[in-house]
């Protein structure tokens, strides 16, 4: 969970109908292989749905000082609300994930082709009177995973799922798998997750989906084995190489490998974000590694957690090294933890990016993190992404697009900002502290970046745009 008092405004918010992009056109297209997804019509518009947080111990009308569980205050502003409560610390009524999700398949469900979900389908650890307990946790991930079955899956609309930092007890906490979580999960997400992945799931809850059979895949990623708040693995060190983070991103590598020799396009999705505040400061390198040397292949990355809506960059001066040891204090820091600096912190890191006409766009990545469906601390949202399936028709068969070879030299990085000193690896990684650390150890393969690439350049698979989705009725009567 994370609060913050500002609220940054990035995008547009929009109303219950939203026009996410023009109408794309639609295809037909064949599955091949064993991907959820089946033959059908394509909108060009998926949703992103995060952090749902129901509590089955909300109730109307009690305080909210009392995390809207017990008491009844004199005053009505200290009261609990019928379908929740915004700007405060409490979580969802299921009366309010039910219309969420109604509304969703009333409005949505046969206007997108897929659901990137990112994880928090249980309340808050936020009352000492009523602690969480394994089993409501689970119980909680299966009755929202049945709706989401019910709402998509049955008709036709794959969801991929990821494991959130507060859909496991304790909260934060996850040992390296197989265990009693990874086996609860690939049971309750059997359906979600596609069969030749079902092994490595119960090892360490991660997996993809083709949803649109050869040639777009969703990546769901277990960023509890990135999370510096796990204290049960010890976060990617380059000398323990079965670190299950470590496991996770060699295998993410082989996705993206595999996937990109294939010519399919692929969004990465995940709970917790990719920030120098969040992960383990070798999880984060190699993670900026991966996302920089496929940036041709990887359509973008979303994530939830913050309960805030704003994006981010990675940039390749994160992967040299920091000879002054000073950090920054233009990073999105564990600062952003410390309520309220979250929107600071990114400006200030906007600030210190270069200017348009120098920048070098193949080392950067834009991390896109989505405010959740919780009124926790604002107002509750969903995002419709639009992308662009135009052509589709007019081939009648989805050739793959010849992919361009274009070399990359890793070596002539240039750090984004300041993030002290830069030394020179040929020098530095003999010695400590750099010796073990993945700086000194990544990969010299080329980065695959090209300008022409769907990520960089608008054409079929090209993400054009999100609108936050919210339900003017809900907010005027309920909310505001
Ligand atoms: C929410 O929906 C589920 C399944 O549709 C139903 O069983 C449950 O009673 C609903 N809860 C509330 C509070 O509306
Ligand atoms: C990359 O190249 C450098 C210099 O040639 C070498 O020292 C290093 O071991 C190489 N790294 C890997 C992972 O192969
Ligand atoms: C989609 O890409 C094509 C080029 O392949 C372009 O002509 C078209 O304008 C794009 N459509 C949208 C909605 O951006």
């Amino acid at each position: 969970m994370f609060t913050s008092r500002f609220h940054l405004l990035i995008v547009a918010a929009s109303f219950s109908h939203a026009v996410c992009g023009p109408v794309q056109s639609t295809f037909e297209i064949s599955s091949e292989v064993y991907a959820v997804a089946k033959p059908r019509q394509l909108h060009g518009r998926f949703l992103q749905i995060t952090d749902m947080h129901p509590d089955p111990h909300y109730v109307e009308g009690t305080s909210i000082s009392k995390a809207c569980h017990r008491s009844k205050p004199k005053k009505k502003k200290k009261r609990a609300g019928y379908y929740g409560t915004p700007y405060s610390d409490c979580d969802s009524p299921l009366r309010f994930t039910n219309y969420t999700l109604d509304f969703l398949e009333k409005n949505w469900a046969s206007q997108i082709d897929f659901v990137i979900w990112t994880g928090d389908n249980a309340r808050h650890d936020n009352d000492r009177k009523l602690p969480r307990t394994t089993f409501e946790i689970y119980d909680l991930n299966r009755a929202v995973a049945q709706k989401m079955k019910d709402v998509f899956l049955k008709k036709g609309v794959p969801v991929i799922p990821s494991l959130g930092n507060n859909d496991v007890w304790p909260h934060n906490i996850l040992l390296p798998g197989p265990n009693d979580i990874t086996s609860h999960f690939s049971s309750i997400w059997q359906e979600f997750i596609p069969f030749p992945y079902r092994q490595v799931f119960q090892r360490g809850a991660y997996y993809s989906v083709e949803v649109i059979a050869d040639h777009l895949a969703v990546v769901s990623l277990n960023t509890m084995y990135f999370y510096d708040a796990n204290k049960a693995v010890n976060g990617c060190p380059f000398n323990e190489l079965s670190d299950p983070g470590n496991l996770q991103l060699d295998w993410l590598e082989v996705q993206l490998k595999m996937f990109r020799e294939r010519g399919l396009r692929v969004w990465l999705s995940g709970h917790v974000p990719p920030s120098r505040g969040n992960y383990f400061p070798e999880c984060y390198v190699r993670y900026v590694d991966l996302a920089l040397r496929y940036q041709d292949t990887i359509l973008g990355h979303l994530f939830g957690h913050m309960n805030s809506d704003h994006f981010f960059f990675l940039e390749a001066g994160d992967l040299e090294l920091e000879l002054d040891q000073q950090v920054a204090k233009t990073e999105i820091e564990s600062t952003a933890d410390a309520d309220g600096d979250l929107y600071d912190a990114i400006i200030d890191d906007f600030g210190t990016l270069p200017g348009l006409s120098k920048v070098e766009l193949d080392e950067y990545a834009v991390i896109n993190v989505s405010p959740p469906v919780v009124p926790n601390p604002y107002l509750p949202t969903f995002r419709i992404f639009s992308y662009n399936v135009s052509g589709v028709e007019m081939t009648g068969n989805l050739e793959k697009k010849k992919k361009k070879k274009k070399k990359k030299k890793g070596g002539k990085r240039k750090p984004g900002h300041h993030r002290g000193g830069h030394g020179d690896k040929s020098v530095h990684c003999a010695e400590e502290p750099f010796r073990m650390s993945w700086k000194c150890h990544l990969s010299n393969d080329s980065w695959h970046s090209d300008p022409e690439s769907p990520p960089r350049k608008n054409q079929r698979w090209t993400p054009t745009g999100y609108a936050q989705v919210r339900d003017l009725n809900l907010l005027l009567h309920q909310f505001i």
